[in-house]
């Protein structure tokens, strides 16, 4: 069975609607920020700070390379994962792909206040949002699925992605 791979900007959601998901379909759930996290013993912010962005990405990458290799997971991404053309050549191979939407304001509610996210430590973090959102536009619509998620709850948001799994919809 193929990978779900949910990808999305920072507070799409890919993290607790992934977790549903494996739930509801008793699969493996992981974190590819999470195992960077673990298997580096720092976190997110600590490796962006110590170690730069670009660094992170390489961890990034080859993460996703080894999260594939096994089939019927939920995969959460981090939200810069699309960047790369060949993390997303990577995720497709054996993954759907399904792209949480999020308004720039659904955003900004949900990550504030939350410091663990390197790339909004910023004084302006509405113009960031703005900014990143509109220039990753394009790499998140590669997906096969777009669920807008900011008005939906958790489990509005699942039961799109389990409807469109089950074939009962198309692409949004
Ligand atoms: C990033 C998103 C983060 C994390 C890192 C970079 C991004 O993940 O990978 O801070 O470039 O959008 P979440 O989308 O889970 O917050």
């Amino acid at each position: 069975m193929k990978n779900i791979i949910l990808i999305g900007f920072m507070g799409s959601g890919k993290t607790v609607v992934g977790k549903m998901i494996s739930e509801k379909l008793n699969r493996k759930f992981i974190d590819i920020d999470k195992l960077i996290e673990e298997e580096q013993g720092q976190t997110i912010q600590e490796i962006f700070s110590d170690l730069g962005e670009g660094y992170f990405r390489k961890l990034e990458k080859e993460m996703v390379v080894r999260a594939v290799k096994d089939g019927n997971q939920v995969i959460a991404t981090g939200g810069g994962v699309v960047l790369d053309p060949e993390n997303m050549a990577n995720l497709r191979k054996n993954g759907v792909i399904i792209w949480l939407a999020v308004s720039p304001e659904a955003a900004r509610r949900r990550t504030q206040g939350d410091g663990s996210r390197p790339l909004l430590r910023v004084n302006y973090p509405e113009q960031t949002i703005e900014e990143l959102l509109g220039f990753r536009e394009p790499f998140y619509s590669q997906a096969d699925f777009k669920v807008e998620t900011s008005n939906l709850s958790v489990e509005e948001v699942v039961s799109k992605i389990l409807n469109f799994l089950e074939g009962g919809e198309g692409n949004e």
